[in-house]
């Protein structure tokens, strides 16, 4: 039976799906071994707090009530000093993103966003159909401010930041922060995005919240899919003024986080010695892992992330697959920068079998 037509827009027609990092247990079926490395998807290797398992697990006893985001946005607003009027909740900060961007899709002309960046804010603007200049940068990994700021236009009315950037590790200072702050239109929504901000050690870095007086039209948006090791759970949130929040909220769905992600979020902010231990192990191997692709005679960008941007020089998607086959899974890139893996930092030995592998892919080194 022929299928009766469907027609969307032009702009749906331009979009593909995500495409997410391999699953571990996929490739193990697929090799039939037992013991694959999966450092695709910037997740902890240390997995959730136990407490905020806890949490989720009480939590899912309730399942048959709608969640109820009050304990969380009280708990956020807490700790970062603001009022719960002012923090909203997402599921993952990946439904934030979208948010935005459907909520100021009327009002929006036009967009911002660096490139290569997180993928999300290019499907996100085209799906609300905002134009949008993606601002390349510098050698493809550096951050580029004064670039930024030239892309600006007096129409400009969103503007995305991932600080520190996904994929490149790179970050915006606080003068750089500031500089483009001041050149963004005074009506746009500059939207901060923090997914990695817990692992920065940067002594210039700033996060947004810092500026949200310098430019009031200033949401940032931060994950418990990361640092806090809860990305099934699907919990972010955003901190912007009540009247941004207010617009997102009439947009959001109801319910759109879970009760056991809920639970968990509140629980794992309770555990701080169960985060600091994924940055201060984070920190370590991200130093460990970048000298040990430098004796490799690679150049790995630097970063202020849980993951390290390196260029094999060779076809990257060639080097995926090879590390596949190897039972290691990591990210290749896209063009233009298809040369590219993209490395989640996993434990010591995780990050030991990686580097080995690669290195036997580069130097016929038995790994
Ligand atoms: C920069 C950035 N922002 C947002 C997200 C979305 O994370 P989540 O939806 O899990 O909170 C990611 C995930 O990779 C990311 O890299």
């Amino acid at each position: 039976m022929r299928a009766p037509s469907l027609v969307v827009s032009p702009n749906i027609e331009r979009l593909s799906p995500y495409v997410p990092g391999k699953p571990l247990e996929q490739l193990e079926r697929e090799l039939g071994i037992r013991d694959a490395v999966k450092l695709a998807s910037n997740e902890s290797p240390l997995g959730p707090s136990p407490r905020a398992l806890e949490a989720a697990a009480r939590a899912l006893a309730q399942s048959h009530r709608y969640p109820d985001g009050t304990l969380l946005r009280e708990a956020l607003a807490a700790h970062h000093g603001v009022t719960p009027g002012e923090v909203i909740l997402g599921n993952g900060s990946n439904e934030l993103i979208d948010l935005v961007c459907r909520t100021f899709a009327g009002s929006v002309a036009h967009a911002v966003y660096p490139d290569p960046s997180f993928v999300c804010y290019r499907s996100g603007t085209i799906a609300a159909n905002i134009a949008a200049t993606e601002v390349p940068l510098r050698e493809h990994v550096h951050y580029d401010a004064s670039a930024i700021v030239a892309a600006l236009r007096p129409d400009t009315g969103l503007v995305f930041l991932a600080n520190p950037n996904n994929p490149t590790g790179a970050y915006l200072s606080r003068v750089e922060l500031e500089q483009i702050a001041r050149a963004t239109p005074e009506s746009a929504l500059l939207v901060l995005d923090e997914a990695y901000v817990e692992f920065v050690e940067a002594r210039d870095f700033a996060s947004g919240m810092a500026l949200r007086a310098l430019h009031p039209n200033l949401i940032v948006l931060r994950t418990f899919s990361k640092a806090y090791g809860l990305a099934a759970l699907r919990v972010g949130y955003g901190i912007a003024r009540p009247q941004i929040i207010d617009y997102l909220d009439r947009v959001r769905a109801p319910f759109n986080v879970s009760s056991a992600g809920l639970a968990a979020a509140v629980a794992a902010l309770e555990d701080p010695a169960h985060l600091a231990r994924y940055v201060e192990l984070n920190r370590v191997e991200r130093e460990r892992v970048r000298r040990a692709l430098e004796v490799m005679g690679l150049r790995p960008a630097p970063s202020q992330a849980n993951f390290v941007l390196v260029d094999t020089g060779r076809p990257g998607r060639e080097m995926y697959e090879a590390l596949l086959r190897l039972g290691v899974i990591v990210r290749p890139m896209g063009p233009p920068i298809g040369s590219f893996l993209r490395i989640s930092l996993g434990l010591p030995a995780e990050n030991d079998r990686m580097l080995a592998s690669l290195e036997r892919l580069l130097h016929g080194v038995p790994g």
